[in-house]
């Protein structure tokens, strides 16, 4: 197949995913939310009773272990499944939110995520138009050799303002201290933190609509086919 690889990383609430979709649909390729899987796999580990902010890595790691993640990479209707049980709305729930940035610093966690990540990656090369992927650790680890890599983001204000849109919550100073608590976890870890680096395009986008994004992203898609 000819199909590319379109990487973006950035912070919570840059507009990572409405613009990978966007972009996914308007080239008709595959859309993986990496963020979804982490998500998923704190969603197993709340639902089998471990605390995911407290537990020690150890027991994280062979919880993490243990399901089947199934992902669906249409842009239209991307899915995720644990063990076969749709978990597409759970994830986005508070408990996940509040945990999911402990989870994913365990290493076991992210080199079995990784390792997912890679083989839906070389699949989608292989069998049709190519994939953008969006998460924090995608231009600088799980597709470093991407077509098109960029680094999205938007100033602390406008991601809380969207990320408040999103969750229907008008208590935008609690969401923008949720983001900034994520971030900072996120940049610090030990294991593949969110870093930007030199050969990731910088897109700033906070006086941008999602439609002037996508099309910029587009344009860049299609100079690297
Ligand atoms: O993108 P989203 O906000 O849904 O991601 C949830 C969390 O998953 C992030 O805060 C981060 O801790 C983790 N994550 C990660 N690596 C990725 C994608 C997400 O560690 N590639």
């Amino acid at each position: 197949g000819d199909g590319i690889v379109i990487a973006i990383d950035g912070p919570s609430g840059s507009g990572k995913s409405s613009t990978a979709r966007g972009t996914a649909r308007a080239r008709e390729m595959r859309y993986l939310d990496t963020g979804a899987m982490y998500r998923a796999l704190t969603w197993w580990v709340l639902h089998n009773g471990v605390d995911a902010t407290t537990a020690d890595a150890a027991a994280v790691a062979r919880l993490a272990a243990q399901p089947v993640i199934t992902m669906g990479t249409d842009p239209t209707d991307p899915t995720v499944r644990v063990d076969g049980t749709d978990v597409a709305e759970d994830i986005r729930s508070p408990e996940v939110t509040s945990g999911v940035s402990a989870v994913s610093a365990v290493p076991e966690v992210r080199e079995r995520m990784v390792a997912l990540q890679r083989d839906i990656i070389a699949e989608a090369r292989r069998d049709s138009g190519g994939i953008v992927v969006e998460g924090r650790d995608i231009t600088t680890v799980v597709a470093p050799e991407a077509e098109v890599k960029i680094y999205l983001t938007a100033s602390a204000e406008a991601r809380a303002e969207r990320r408040s849109r999103e969750v229907r919550t008008s208590d935008i100073a609690a969401t923008r201290a949720d983001l900034m608590r994520r971030d900072l976890f996120d940049s610090s870890r030990a294991e593949s933190p969110l870093t930007q680096t030199e050969d990731a395009l910088e897109l700033e986008t906070t006086g941008m609509s999602l439609d002037e994004v996508i099309a910029l992203v587009v344009k860049l898609a299609d100079e690297a086919s």
